[in-house]
This record gives C-alpha cells, sequence and structure tokens, in this order.
C-alpha cells in the first residue's frame, strides 16, 4: 500500500523543483475526489485533516481506518500521506497514536521560545515514529475553522532556529492568507520568501492558503523552495457551485435523483476536476513512480 510519511515527497519535490498538493479532506467524498485524482494524474498527494474536520469526522482514528482500507478498495498505488494541518501539541500526538503518517505542529501564536522548544520534543517523537513533521512560525492569516487572523510575516531568524531542529518541512507567513484572497491583496513577498529559503538551507518550505493565487505566482514560489502547497477554498467552492448547478437544473426533483450519492456526485467530480489542474501546475502529475 502506498501509505507514507510526507518525508521523501518533500526530498524528490526539493530535487526536482515541483510542489505536492495538500487537499483538505471535509467529508467523505473529498477522500474520494483526491484519491482518484492523484491515482489519475500519477501524483503523489498530501490529505490534510483540521481540527474542524476530525471532528466532523469522527476523530483521528476513525479517519485513518477510513482512508487505508479505501486506497485498497480503489486499487491507489501512488504515495499517499495522511496529515494533521494547524494541529496543536495534543493533537499531534493524538493524530500519531492514531496512525496519522504526517503532522502539522502550529505553535505560530505561541511565544517563539514556546513554539521552539514544544517543537523540539515533537521532532524526536516523529522520528521515532517515522512520521514526517511541518511546522509553522509566523501565523497565516484568513479564515481556518472559523478564526479570522491577519497574515503576519515570518522572521528568518526564528525560520532558521526551527530549522535547525530537524523538522521536515516548514510554514512561514509571506503574505499568504486562508481563504478567498481580496482584490487589493498585494501578493506574496518573495524577497521574504528567497531569504527564508537561504537561511533555512535546503529545507522544504510549505504555502498555505494555495487557492486563488495566480499560477505565475505559484510556479515562482516553486523555483524559490515551495515544496508542499497547500488547498482547500478552491476545492470547496468548485463542489458547492457544482451541487448549486444539480439543485438549480432540478436534477434533485428527477427519478431518484434526490440520493444522497447522485446529489454529491457532481460535487465529488468538480472537486476531482480542481485537484487533477493543480497537480498539472505544481508539477507533481508524472512524479509518483519515477
Ligand atoms: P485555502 O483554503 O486558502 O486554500 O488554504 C488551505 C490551507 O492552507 C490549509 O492549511
Amino acid at each position: 500500500m502506498a501509505y507514507v510519511s510526507a518525508k521523501e515527497m518533500m526530498t524528490d519535490a526539493k530535487q526536482r523543483r515541483y510542489a505536492v498538493g495538500h487537499f483538505n479532506l471535509n467529508n467523505m467524498e473529498s477522500i474520494r475526489a483526491f484519491l482518484l485524482a492523484a491515482q489519475e494524474m500519477q501524483s503523489p498527494i498530501i490529505l490534510g485533516v483540521s481540527g474542524g474536520t476530525a471532528q466532523y469526522m469522527g476523530g483521528y482514528r476513525t479517519i485513518v481506518g477510513t482512508v487505508k482500507p479505501f486506497m485498497d478498495h480503489l486499487g491507489i498505488t501512488v504515495p499517499v500521506a495522511l496529515h494533521v494541518d494547524h494541529g496543536t501539541y495534543e493533537q499531534v500526538l493524538e493524530a500519531i497514536e492514531a496512525g496519522f503518517s504526517s503532522v502539522m505542529f502550529d505553535g505560530s501564536a505561541l511565544p517563539f521560545e514556546e513554539n521552539l522548544r514544544l517543537t523540539e520534543e515533537l521532532v524526536g517523537i516523529c522520528r521515532q515514529k517515522g512520521v514526517s513533521l511541518e511546522c509553522e512560525v509566523g501565523g497565516i492569516g484568513g479564515a481556518e475553522d472559523g478564526v479570522v487572523t491577519m497574515g503576519e510575516l515570518a522572521d528568518p531568524e526564528e525560520c532558521r532556529r526551527l530549522a535547525e531542529l530537524g523538522i521536515d518541512m516548514l510554514a512561514a507567513g509571506i503574505g499568504n492568507i486562508h481563504g478567498k484572497y481580496p482584490p487589493d491583496w498585494p501578493g506574496l513577498r518573495f524577497d521574504l520568501l528567497e531569504e527564508i529559503n537561504r537561511v533555512t538551507d535546503g529545507l522544504p518550505l510549505v504555502l498555505h492558503g494555495g487557492s486563488q493565487i495566480p499560477p505565475a505566482m505559484l510556479q515562482r514560489a516553486i523555483a524559490a523552495g515551495i515544496c508542499k502547497i497547500n488547498v482547500n477554498t478552491e476545492c470547496q467552492l468548485a463542489f458547492t457551485a457544482a451541487v448549486r448547478e444539480y439543485i438549480e437544473q432540478g436534477r434533485d426533483l428527477m427519478g431518484s435523483g434526490y440520493a444522497p450519492r447522485a446529489l454529491l456526485a457532481p460535487g465529488v467530480e468538480a472537486t476531482k476536476r480542481v485537484a487533477m489542474e493543480k497537480m498539472q501546475l505544481f508539477g507533481s502529475a508524472g512524479k509518483a513512480s519515477a
């Protein structure tokens, strides 16, 4: 089975200058859509689970126990990592215990020395368990699980000190935000990204808030050291628009079109399409087997 940590994915992405897509799970339909997209594109994939999704889907154990057999059932052969998105220290430990292959500890809201101390503890635990570890400095703004914050710009010196601990991936605020970007968004701070890439000495970097960032900007970010791009909002928008169209066309009122699987099928297709487009754009398509 192709259930793996994100460590080797990141090493390959760094070497061959592409980014692996991290797609957030929201429900059963999203698991199907993303696994099928990755298999069809022969792309590695990271499935992200926020605290809100974990609550909704029955906890970390239920999610591990669903994703793994789902992969078998669909005959998935490409590398798949199951990753905690923006976890607290406690959530990360719980998810590792439940069998997640990758975790993100988000200590960006803590005093930096506390973030550093907890990260160091987690480096030891993750190494021992073979789980990959992402950490964050400089909070990413926008809306996540109903909490809205303004984006911060990461301090390169703090990035360097976190990187030194031996983490596998670093998420650093470079003007990116979660959710829809406002029309007057000034764009990513490439000067800061280049500086962080320099001081972290080749550590794979992560771009959160990957929805709605113009393709040329994403490609420039990949060239500057981004190896993982998180996408959620664009997939959600596509899912909801497709289901809305189904209802507006009155298809739920025809025959057995009211059945939940029929109602949500266009949403699954739309989500899969967005994920496949992103895999092409990020350059991860075709990288699963080589
Ligand atoms: P978007 O919802 O803006 O795509 O961001 C996703 C994300 O960064 C999850 O951590």
